[in-house]
């Protein structure tokens, strides 16, 4: 059963990537299937019922229906008029809506996104990844799909087993899959106008260790994000076991079956659907990423250091988003009487940050040096203070006084999905706040 369609398969994708080659120079060309070719997740969930329900609720699932993605995406839209800029902000639904884009609707965010076919407000889901046979490049989503004709004749799924023989679909064997291109390929987002790295993840990770030379040593996007189950993070400093189990609800066991669960650091919106186990796991996540100390060595003149490293993620500390996801140091000083007689990185009552917060992000400017909070008009980058994957940050805090006898000097590193600044300027009910992670934290008293 499975040799057949591996062969036409192969044959298939070798004539399409000539093609590609041919084409390069020009625009890639864009693929476009009937809506009708795409299998729903429900029926996928018939016999993969676990991992479906890992699945569910994912950001993966959730990448159209996320309120904080639309609305964020609609306010950036407003007001623009440059070309370059309103071609970055109408591109999301690439992305976020992959399944209707390749299907011919929507082809841009101000498309009418209530008139959306069922199956794309899925998001990205299984018959997305699992017909996936190459990647164009390695950012903007350069899948190329090979979708079968739908429930009747459900075409050739691809996965990791080289021995799988299905009775309702054909399987075959894809290293792509086992690899991280797959993930890369929309977690590396460049400006569709100006080019600028939005986003880097896959970048950050082919630059780090966990990119060993040698496969057996190598971890990859998988090694980490789709081996963690609720009480296993697996992360770069924890186990990663492997998760004993079978790939349908009647299939014999096999020694490791990947978890769909696609959890980093939001902790909110799967919470929003009703999820609980995915924000847990997503805290989980996050309290096993980094490592903190204190140096309060030069304590006397005032001085503290706190050393942040990146112990736990395969990429930066913050990734993704990095103009929008905030990983920050809080540093106390309290009296015995619990008084805070010192504190940096506190937010007000609205939320926002202070200016001076120790914050590790990437500022987008606008091509003359003035920082931008709109993606969509990012010309250049003006600064990038993220860890790198198992680096180390040092940053001093001048307390201005030298603490005294049972006081307490308190470091925590907190997360947030993003600045509440921008969340405050989104027109209509309020957003947010979405929850803020400690990820670490360390006292000394004196
Ligand atoms: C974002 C892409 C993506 C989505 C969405 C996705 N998968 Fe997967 N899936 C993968 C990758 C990648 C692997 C293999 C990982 C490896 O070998 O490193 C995999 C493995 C599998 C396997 C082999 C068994 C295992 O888990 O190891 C099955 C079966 C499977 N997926 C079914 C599904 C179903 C059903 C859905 C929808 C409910 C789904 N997948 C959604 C990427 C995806
Ligand atoms: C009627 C049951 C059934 C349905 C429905 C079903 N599958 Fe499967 N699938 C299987 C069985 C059985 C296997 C083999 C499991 C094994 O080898 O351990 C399998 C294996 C797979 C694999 C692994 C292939 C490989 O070679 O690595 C993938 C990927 C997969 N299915 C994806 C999907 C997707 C996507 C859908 C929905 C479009 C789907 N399946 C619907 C029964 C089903
Ligand atoms: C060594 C383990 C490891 C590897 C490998 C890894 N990650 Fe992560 N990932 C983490 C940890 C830990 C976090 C939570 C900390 C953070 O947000 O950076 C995370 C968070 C994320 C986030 C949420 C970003 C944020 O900051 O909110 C995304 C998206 C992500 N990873 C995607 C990827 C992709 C894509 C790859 C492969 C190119 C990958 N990861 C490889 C461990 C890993
Ligand atoms: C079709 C494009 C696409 C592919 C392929 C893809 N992703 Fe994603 N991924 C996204 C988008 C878009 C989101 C964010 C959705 C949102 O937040 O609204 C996301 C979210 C995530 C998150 C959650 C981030 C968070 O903040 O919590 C993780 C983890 C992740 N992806 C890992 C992976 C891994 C691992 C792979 C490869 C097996 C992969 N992705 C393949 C587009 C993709
Ligand atoms: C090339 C693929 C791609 C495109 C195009 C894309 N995104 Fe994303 N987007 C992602 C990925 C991957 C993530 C998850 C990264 C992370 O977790 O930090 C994400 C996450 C987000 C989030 C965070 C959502 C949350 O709940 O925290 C927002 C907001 C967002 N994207 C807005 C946009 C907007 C606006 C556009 C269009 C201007 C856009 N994206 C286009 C891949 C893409």
């Amino acid at each position: 059963m499975i040799r057949k369609p591996l062969v036409a398969a192969l044959t298939l994708s070798v004539i399409w990537t000539a093609g590609m080659a041919a084409a390069a120079e020009k625009a890639a060309p864009e693929q476009t299937f009937g809506v009708n070719r795409f299998i729903s997740p429900d029926t996928c969930g018939g016999c993969h019922s676990e991992i479906q329900s890992q699945w569910a609720n994912s950001m993966h699932n959730l990448s159209h229906k996320d309120p904080v993605y639309n609305r964020v995406a609609a306010f950036l839209r407003q007001g623009l008029t440059d070309a370059g800029e309103i071609q970055e902000a109408e591109s999301c639904v690439k992305c976020h809506t992959p399944v209707g884009y390749v299907t011919g609707f929507p082809k841009k965010l101000s498309d009418d996104l209530s008139a959306v076919p069922e199956i794309a407000v899925q998001g990205i889901q299984c018959d997305l990844c699992h017909t996936a046979v190459d990647v164009t490049k390695m950012y903007n989503n350069g899948l190329v799909l090979s979708p079968g004709q739908g429930e009747d004749d459900p075409g050739v799924k691809y996965g990791p087993f080289d021995d799988s023989e299905p009775d309702f679909h054909e399987a075959a064997y894809s290293k792509l899959h086992t690899e991280s291109g797959i993930c890369g390929t929309c977690h590396n987002v460049k400006h569709v106008a100006f080019g600028t790295d939005l986003e880097t993840t896959y970048t950050e990770w082919e630059k780090s260790p966990y990119n060993d030379a040698d496969p057996e040593k190598r971890v990859n996007c998988q090694g980490c994000h789709m081996r963690q189950r609720p009480g296993v993070p697996a992360t770069g400093s924890t186990e990663r076991p492997d998760n004993p189990g079978a790939a349908t609800d009647y299939s014999d066991e096999r020694p490791h079956i990947f978890t769909h669960y696609f959890v980093g650091g939001n902790s909110g919106v799967p919470g929003d659907f009703g999820d609980v186990e995915k924000p847990a796991m997503a805290q989980e996540r996050l309290k096993h990423a980094a490592e903190l100390a204190l140096d309060v060595s030069g304590i006397a003149g005032g001085k503290a250091g706190v050393t942040v490293t990146n112990s736990g993620a395969g990429h930066c500390l913050p990734t993704g988003v990095g103009d929008l996801r905030q990983v920050w140091i809080e540093l106390t000083l309290t009296g015995a009487d619990g008084k805070i007689l010192y504190g940096s990185g506190i937010p007000g009552p609205d939320g926002v940050l202070p200016e001076d917060t120790v914050i590790f992000n990437t500022v987008f400017g606008d091509g003359h040096g003035k920082a931008v909070p709109n993606l969509a008009k990012a010309r250049e980058i003006l600064s990038d203070s993220r860890i790198k994957p198992k680096e180390t940050a040092v940053r001093t805090f001048d307390l201005g006084i030298s603490p005294e006898r049972g006081q307490t000097l308190r470091a925590r590193l907190l997360y947030r999905g993003m600045p509440q600044k921008i969340l405050n300027m989104v027109p209509g009910e309020k957003l947010g706040p979405l929850p803020v992670v400690e990820m670490a934290r360390v006292s000394h008293i004196f």
